[in-house]
């Protein structure tokens, strides 16, 4: 991941520690972070060390705990979220886009909401999620390009894959949430744009763009999965 832009101002980027217990995976994650843009990440600690309900976590900024949960016995799971949140102002937690991810991501959701923070992304609300269990799961998919190992690996001749995610973001000091998020992909018809959409507490709901909505219409056909809707503002130059 890229930590976005360093400071503008000059100042020293905020530093990264990165865990993991696994020798390889933190010196494959060196190498990828040596070629990061980020200075953040080029310059993160990378620090041998077992997730379980030991882990002492200072304080800080914002802790990710990234597909990792489901590796975890359940009492972890629930101490490594609670560690979390007594340490940072910002969790994020994500999970592969599964039925079993989700129901992860729920959990700690729910301990996050129950230790004072506020759900940022992807719920526009800190209430009960509206999916009822077994029925459906809330995932996302993001694009990542496949090397020519990869795709030897599983056999596959597309140069691309879509990944399928599950996560939450929370913060202690309250977000300015979506009014909505897009939690399907879009469908597009001809003249129309159907947009299934988490608004509240209630029930996801399906919402009709047409072309006679204008800018709002162009707006729906440039949203895709995962995005706030309706579009935010950008802010005045
Ligand atoms: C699916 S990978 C995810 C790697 C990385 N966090 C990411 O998001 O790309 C799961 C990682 O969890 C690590 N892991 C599993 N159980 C762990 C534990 N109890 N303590 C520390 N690392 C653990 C494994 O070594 C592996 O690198």
């Amino acid at each position: 991941a890229d930590l976005g832009p360093d400071p503008a101002d000059g100042s020293a980027p905020r530093p990264v520690t990165v865990l993991d217990w696994a020798e390889p995976a933190l010196a494959l994650g060196r190498e990828l972070a040596a070629r990061a843009p980020s200075a953040a990440l080029r310059d993160a600690r990378w620090r041998r060390a077992r997730i379980d309900a030991a882990l002492d976590v200072p304080p800080t900024g914002l802790v990710t705990v990234s597909y990792v949960l489901g590796e975890l016995t359940p009492a972890d799971r629930t101490a490594v979220v609670d560690a979390a949140a007594g340490a940072a102002e910002a969790v994020a937690v994500v999970e592969p886009g599964t039925p079993d991810g989700y129901r992860r991501i729920i959990e700690a959701r729910d301990r996050l909401v129950a230790a004072g923070f506020h759900v940022a992304a992807p719920c526009p609300h800190s209430a009960a999620c509206p999916i009822e269990e077994g029925t459906d799961w809330c995932h996302f998919a993001a694009r990542v390009s496949r090397s020519s190992l990869h795709r030897q690996v599983k056999g596959a001749s597309l140069a691309w894959e879509d990944e399928k995610f599950s996560y939450v973001a929370a913060t202690r000091f309250p977000p300015a949430p979506a009014t909505a998020r897009v939690v399907r992909r879009p469908q597009t018809r001809k003249g129309q744009v159907l947009l299934d959409l988490c608004r509240d507490t209630e029930e996801l709901s399906r919402e009709t763009v047409t072309k006679r909505q204008g800018p709002l219409y162009r707006a729906a056909r440039d949203t895709a999965w995962g995005d706030p809707w309706p579009p935010r503002e950008d802010p005045a130059p």
